[in-house]
């Protein structure tokens, strides 16, 4: 990629996309699954990457989607997506997030039987599905574990029987169940663990009240290495351990063969992404820093998770010294990293690019300390295609009277 290029026509920072790398990733994910599963399918997990030109790369190689906000519905529908392909999974989800998940006839996942109780005050339903807490969860940082005592997502298991009784008391006749345990998540063997104590779970319920799932939902979750020292997650494994779990259990349950599904977001778009950014200032204080013109405000995984992100200096080699890089906000958490080994020759105007930031990248940025969010570019082979536009200090007066 000629990053000076792109520099140059579309500024910094600037987000870019691999079109390339996402549709690769994608066939290997469902690859994984689908040769051990036949009823299976991808439905991509929206919140990682919003942007409608990314959604639309996922259709197109066959996803389905997963929505958490009308908002992502939004985008979902715009990027093309069929109602029969979208999925949405909230939190206490409101009064009025219900009704749009019923006006545009979509599937969803309900946190809880309160989010139930609220949907039937609006209209009645034939379909549900809940999220279930299996009781377990992981995830790479504390943060994104959602399944466990201290998660605030679904409905724990122990009174997941009397939800899907209240349900079909209430003349519900289809039924989903779905579990999301965590998020950077490497460890295939736990995907199994958790799928096998779901499907204990959804067995018992389901056979008790004579009913069988539609779709079983096992969420998304699956890691990706963001340094050297970070493992693959073996996908292949993943996939064969997951699909003979889950159908060893579905026979013993007698439950058919329903529609298994998984909710990645990371997994698909996290290597895809490079965050170009330009050196501000070099800074010799009691440590060295490297100023860029991209910060928490544009990346905030960092200073949220003390996440890492590989540093890399395209144009600058030689000798290097130990630097750290951090943004412009006037907060000490806006640092990128510390004790990087950087080029020495670093000076103002040189690119500085942050690597796997395709999820959970633009769209956890903002405009504090006054920052129009940045561009983003998608590459497909060699060429680039503005997908977002660089916000404008005139875009941050909009929305005031
Ligand atoms: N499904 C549901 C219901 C979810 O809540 C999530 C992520 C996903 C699917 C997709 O998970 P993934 O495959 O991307 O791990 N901002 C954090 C990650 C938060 C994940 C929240 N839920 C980060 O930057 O690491």
């Amino acid at each position: 990629m000629d990053f000076r290029k792109i520099a140059n026509e579309f500024k910094t920072p600037t987000y870019v996309y691999d079109q390339n790398k996402i549709e690769k990733n994608y066939q290997k994910l469902y690859h994984a699954f689908s040769s051990h599963y036949k009823n299976f399918k991808i439905h991509y997990a929206v919140k990682a990457n919003p942007n409608p030109a990314i959604i639309k790369i996922l259709l197109d190689q066959g996803a389905g989607v997963d929505c958490s906000s009308p908002g992502e519905l939004e985008a979902a529908l715009r990027a093309g997506t069929k109602k029969e392909n979208i999925l949405y999974t909230g939190n206490y989800e409101s009064q009025e997030d219900l009704s749009q998940i019923l006006n545009a006839d979509i599937k969803f996942n309900l946190d809880d039987l309160t989010s139930f109780e609220r949907l039937l005050e609006i209209r009645k339903t034939d379909f549900v599905s809940f999220r279930i807490n299996p009781g377990m969860g992981k995830g790479g940082h504390e943060a994104v574990v959602t399944g466990g005592t201290d998660a605030k997502f679904g409905i724990p298991y122990e009174k997941a029987f009397e939800a899907y009784k209240i349900a079909k008391e209430a003349g519900v006749q289809r039924f989903g169940l779905h579990m999301m345990t965590g998020s950077n998540n490497l460890e295939p063997y736990f995907f199994r663990e958790a799928v096998e104590k779901l499907m204990e779970i959804g067995g018992d319920i389901f056979n008790r009240l004579d009913i069988k799932p539609e779709y079983v939902d096992i969420g998304g979750g699956f890691g990706i290495p963001y340094t050297e020292e970070d493992v693959y997650l073996d996908v292949e494994l993943l996939g064969r351990l997951v699909c003979e779990k889950f159908t060893k259990k579905l026979d013993e349950y007698s439950l058919g063969r329903p529609q298994l599904l998984i909710e990645p977001g990371r997994y698909l778009v996290g290597n895809a992404g490079i965050l170009i950014t330009s050196v501000t200032g070099v800074k010799e204080s009691y440590r060295t820093f490297v100023g860029v013109d991209a910060g928490m405000n544009t990346l905030a995984r960092p200073a949220l998770y003390q996440a890492i992100h590989r540093v890399s200096t395209p144009y600058n080699s030689g000798p290097t010294r130990k630097m750290n890089l951090c943004g412009q906000v006037c907060e000490n958490a806006d640092i990128f990293a510390k004790n990087l080994d950087l080029p020495k020759n670093l000076k103002e105007d040189d690119l500085v690019l942050l690597h796997d930031v395709g999820a959970y990248g633009f769209c956890m940025s903002s405009v504090y300390n006054g920052r129009p969010r940045p561009a983003e570019i998608l590459i497909n082979s060699d060429q680039s295609k503005l997908i977002r536009r660089r916000e404008t200090i005139e875009d941050l007066f909009q929305f005031y009277p």
